[in-house]
């Protein structure tokens, strides 16, 4: 899997990621989302999140997870924490939720419906979700799929304002069942099992659901030499643009002439 750990790791990513051309945002493809990561609603939803995360990173709640995740069993493993240790662990820090608000207010979604659909693989706590639903008002519907029930009764604690769609159970079974519904999304947020397989294998699922010009975020792009294989291939296959954010890429449906990928300025990096 080759993990990414230590600063010797993360400075072969640097290095790697400052060769890569830089979007200027005037006048490029991606104007509109540097726009809205400078806005005042995304620095909002930044402050929002990074309180509650600080706030549950100080939780010493016991918790008893069900881990589907990398390098667990196909059943799921048992597994006792903290939620402290979640929240500081996993949860969606506030470079990463000013992106996910920017990604939700620039996405213009299919303008036959009124509401735009979000969706959230991993959904942990619901950090990732807040960031991407905060300061709206009902024009957002999210469904966030969680393999462990104890975060799911953690994540609609903090979402209930927006009346979320949860989905409980691993992602081998949940993910064929949310395709087969047949529901179109605007923005997915892909922030569960990392490993570069099964990331490959989600977004081989979930691109039928994509509508033209829906946004989708890949998280974790750096967490392993397989999950930036995984990244590469997405960024660099046909009807994408795409986005280096360091940690995370942004992936918009575009069936137009290939660009290259581009990464964002140094100051922007999530
Ligand atoms: C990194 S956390 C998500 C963090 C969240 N998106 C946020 O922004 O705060 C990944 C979550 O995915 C869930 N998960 C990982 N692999 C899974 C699988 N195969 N099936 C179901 N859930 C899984 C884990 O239980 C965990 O809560």
């Amino acid at each position: 899997m080759g993990r990414t750990e230590g600063l010797m790791d993360w400075g072969r990513w640097w290095l790697q990621w400052r060769r890569t051309p830089v979007a200027s945002g005037r006048g490029d493809s991606w104007t509109s989302l540097l726009r809205a990561r400078q806005s005042r609603e995304a620095k909002a939803a930044a402050v929002a999140v990074s309180a509650l995360r600080a706030q549950l990173g100080r939780s010493d709640a016991k918790v008893e997870l069900l881990d589907f995740g990398a390098g667990h069993p196909q059943g799921g493993d048992a597994v006792s924490t903290t939620i402290g240790r979640i929240a500081r662990e996993a949860g969606t820090d506030k470079r990463k939720a000013r992106w996910l608000r920017a990604v939700a207010l620039s996405t213009q979604g299919d303008r036959t419906r009124d509401r735009l659909r979000i969706l959230e693989v991993g959904t942990s706590l619901g950090l990732g979700g807040v960031s991407l639903l905060h300061g709206s008002q009902g024009e957002l519907d999210y469904t966030g799929m969680e393999g462990s029930p104890a975060m799911v009764a953690w994540a609609s604690q903090h979402l209930g304002p927006w009346s979320p769609r949860l989905v409980t159970g691993p992602f081998d079974r949940t993910l064929p069942e949310e395709v087969a519904r047949s529901q179109p999304y605007d923005v997915v947020f892909l922030d569960g099992h990392h490993e570069g397989e099964v990331l490959l294998d989600q977004w081989t699922m979930l691109q039928p659901l994509m509508t033209a010009g829906s946004c989708v975020v890949v998280d974790d792009i750096r967490w392993s030499v397989d999950m930036h294989h995984a990244w590469c291939a997405l960024a660099g296959g046909p009807g994408v643009r795409s986005l280096d954010l360091f940690r995370m890429g942004v992936l918009i449906m575009d069936h137009g002439p290939k660009a290259p990928l581009l990464r964002v300025p140094t100051a922007l990096l999530a």
